[in-house]
């Protein structure tokens, strides 16, 4: 392998164009072909990004013997596949958030990585960055004693993405706010408190707001504007409750629209300290100090971007130099749980997470 790790980048739209901006960053990584079906984006952005080989078919682009990496910026429903098919050609694979559809495509993913030898890195960039680091090392120093709840609290006023268009399309998205944005916050307190074993799940998920797409107003849309003629066939509300067995619980809120004021935080609760990571604060540690309850607003460095490290880690995982950040095995895990909050909602009742 040259000195650097030469990068595929497949899907070219929002996601892509921070992937080739971070990857820009990152000493040893060179990307050297964008793949999109858009042909006049594709133009746009090799010009934007300045990369010289394009493709419109990403087998094409897998065929590409110096091309030792990729990244899956697609939606959502083409994850598996072109994870699937990139592993196969012998690709280490950076996966966009949420893994793929359903635990089940997830695992057909994880087979193709065992049987390829190559790497395969889940996009939870929320994980890298400097706040959440910080967070996961005063955890892992024992500041919170035990954990037995956590709180994710994820709540958009007006914030349907793309409305009509992929995002809010079941067969294209595998689902609405929680599959879309929940999937970040799930993702980072397993990681955060360790527990990777969510056992039953009682939810309910709404749609409240997405249809008629004329009847909705908002005040800025990503990926937006509206296609007044689209589908809205997921949810914009879900609320529920998670055991870790018998020692733990999470509960969640999340909306991509809802009549509350807009919020994100998770926050672990522990016996000896409880700790907040909120999107618009520092973190605050709620302990006791000297007998005294005290709270420790936690100082960090905020210059450091999430998607740089995390693609840092990526090309040095491929280069021996590390280990990948998000793993595979997680990205199932974190499936597993989604599918289990949709089927107990349409069941109206707990569910086994197997
Ligand atoms: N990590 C994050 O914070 C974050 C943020 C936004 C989106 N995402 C994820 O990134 C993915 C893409 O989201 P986005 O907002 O960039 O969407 P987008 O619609 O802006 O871009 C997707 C691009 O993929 C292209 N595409 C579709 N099918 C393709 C195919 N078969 N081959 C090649 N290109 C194809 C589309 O033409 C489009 O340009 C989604 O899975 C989304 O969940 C992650």
């Amino acid at each position: 392998m040259s000195k650097k790790v030469r990068i595929g980048i497949i899907g070219v739209g929002t996601i892509g164009s921070v992937h080739a901006n971070n990857y820009a960053n990152v000493p040893n990584a060179e990307v050297v072909a964008l793949c999109d079906i858009l042909p006049d984006r594709l133009a746009e952005k090799a010009k934007l990004h300045n990369v010289a080989k394009t493709y419109t078919d990403f087998n094409d682009l897998l065929a590409d013997p110096k091309i030792d990496a990729v990244s899956v910026c697609v939606p959502n429903h083409m994850h598996a596949p072109i994870a699937i098919a990139a592993l196969k050609a012998g690709k280490h694979v950076m996966l966009e958030k949420p893994m793929t559809l359903s635990a089940k495509l997830g695992k057909q993913i994880l087979d193709a990585r065992d049987k390829s030898g190559k790497l395969l890195q889940m996009g939870m960039v929320w994980r890298q960055r400097s706040s959440a680091q910080l967070v996961k090392e005063v955890i892992d120093n024992g500041r919170l004693g035990n954990i037995y709840q956590i709180r994710v609290k994820l709540i958009r006023r007006r914030g349907i993405p793309g409305l009509g268009g992929w995002f809010t399309t079941k067969a294209m998205s595998g689902g609405g706010g929680l599959i879309d944005i929940a999937v970040h916050f799930l993702d980072l307190v397993m990681w955060l408190s360790g527990k990777w074993n969510p056992t039953k799940v009682s939810a309910k998920t709404y749609s409240k707001f997405g249809s008629p797409i004329k009847d909705y107003h908002y005040v800025s849309m990503w990926a937006g504007p509206p296609k007044p003629n689209g589908t809205f066939d997921v949810d914009d509300y879900a609320v529920g409750m998670v055991r870790f067995g018998s020692e733990t619980t999470l509960s969640f809120e999340v909306a991509w629209a809802c009549n509350a004021q807009d919020e994100s935080y998770v926050e672990l609760l522990g016996d000896k300290g409880g700790i907040k990571l909120d999107v618009d604060s520092d973190p605050i540690l709620r302990t006791e100090i000297d007998n005294r309850i005290a709270d420790v607003t936690l100082q960090y460095d905020k210059k450091e971007n999430g998607f740089t490290i995390e693609l840092q880690k990526f090309c040095d995982a491929i280069q021996g130099k590390g280990k990948i950040p998000a793993t595979g095995e997680q990205g199932v895990v974190a499936m597993k749980l989604l599918d289990a909050i949709y089927k107990s909602s349409e069941l109206d009742k707990e569910v086994d997470i197997k």
